[in-house]
């Protein structure tokens, strides 16, 4: 029998999935379940896939791989979606493409499947990301072609085929999430004019039961953060605690409007604590430390980074160029960061490196200030000498 690895949550829809792609194409059904935010029991994971009928299933703790080779590249970058999501969702959906490939090629399997819809970004970044890897992998997309219409449907058809529906109410949202942060759509953020409930946030606190403030201090070693507070921490955990404390004061939550790659506009609720306070701690310190002209371009390049990655564009040649050109500078990015942690936000109050070359004698108003006044009246009339009189008025 030909076999497909299934990317598997748990979940109702791809619990469904297993039965259907047997049925409908008589595969037998691996299924691969990622931790990489959320860690779900794996006993109770076992269980679902052999009752909607998988008898394999692989479970794998990917969250220091996507730490290191995923956030981390788009920290460098400062990936922000439209200037202000910071990727969550976009930067895990690659790393499961690439382990479900890996596990295909393992079993030998000519397919691999997913549970994604026909309107979102992950369908995207999951396929592309698959046929950019192995493009001899046929993929089944069940949400595109099965023939339920709703979720009381869905529900009828597990019953019917014993597939454990979970007996907690579903949230009325659809949340992704990861230690980079958490995704909220659907329900009543479907409206864009009304707020966003306080039941739909999963990680952060609301500012208005934040209370007082304190300080923060993040420490980087060559672009890596490695210390919360003074305190030496690996990448992950320090990612899960900045996560716990920047979210007890209600940081990076946001609410926007997006453009999706299939062209729909859609409203999405983030949070994400500590994406907020890295990215702003990392373009701290590079202002600190790099130069005007590097600093300008890489924000043009921040912004087309944020596009590819969004677009499920991760294993392309143009990103990975891009990763190459932000890891150049990183050698130089140490030091440390001091914020402000406030009800709703994190005020940056301080930054110092070892690398900087902020220079306090060319920027001070004080006695001890070295820079050539004079100088700077040579530099105005040749800087100015292509538009002398050619204001407003003249010609
Ligand atoms: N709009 C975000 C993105 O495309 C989040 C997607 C969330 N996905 C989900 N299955 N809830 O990256």
């Amino acid at each position: 029998m030909d076999k497909v690895v299934l990317a598997f949550s748990g979940g109702l829809d791809t619990s469904c999935c297993v039965k259907w792609i047997r049925d409908h194409y008589g595969l037998e059904v691996v299924c691969f379940s990622a931790f990489i935010g959320e860690v779900s029991d794996k006993g109770i994971l076992r269980k679902r896939a052999r009752a909607a009928g998988s008898e394999k299933i692989y479970i794998e703790d990917l969250k220091e791989e996507f730490a290191r080779d995923f956030v981390l590249p788009a920290l460098w970058a400062h990936a922000r979606y439209e200037g202000k999501y910071p990727m969550a969702t976009s930067l895990g959906r690659p790393l499961i493409a690439k382990h479900l490939v890996k596990i295909a090629q393992k079993e030998k399997a000519a397919y691999v499947a997913h549970g994604c819809t026909g309107k979102g970004n992950d369908q995207v970044r999951l396929e592309v990301g698959v046929t950019t890897l192995d493009p001899s992998l046929k993929i089944i997309a069940p949400l595109k072609d099965w023939e339920f219409k709703s979720r009381e449907e869905e529900i009828e058809y597990a019953l019917a085929n014993k597939i454990p529906v979970a007996v907690t109410k579903k949230s009325p949202y659809s949340i992704d999430k990861n230690i980079w942060g958490v995704a909220i759509e659907a329900g009543v953020l479907e409206d864009p004019w009304t707020e966003a409930p306080a039941d739909a946030y999963v990680l952060t606190r609301g500012s208005e039961k934040a209370k007082g403030s304190r300080t923060l201090t993040v420490d980087f070693e060559k672009g890596v953060p490695v210390k919360l507070n003074g305190k030496r921490m690996a990448l992950v955990p320090l990612i899960e605690a900045l996560n716990v404390l920047a979210g007890k004061f209600g940081v990076g939550r946001l609410d926007m409007i997006e453009n999706r790659v299939v062209g729909i506009k859609s409203r999405e609720v983030y949070e994400a604590p500590a994406a907020e306070v890295l990215i702003r701690a990392h373009e701290e310190l590079e202002d600190l430390i790099l130069d005007r002209e590097l600093l300008h371009y890489k924000r043009a390049l921040s912004d087309k980074y944020a596009d590819l990655v969004y677009y499920g564009l991760w294993f392309t040649p143009l990103k990975e160029s891009l990763d190459a050109f932000f890891a150049q500078h990183q050698g130089l990015i140490t030091g440390t960061v001091r914020f402000r942690l406030e009800p709703g936000r994190a005020v940056v109050t301080g930054r110092k490196s070892p690398n900087s070359i902020y220079s306090e004698e060319l920027a001070t108003y004080s006695a001890k200030d070295a820079f050539d006044h004079k100088a700077a009246n040579g530099f105005i009339k040749l800087w100015g000498l292509p538009y002398v009189g050619r204001g407003k008025g003249k010609s």
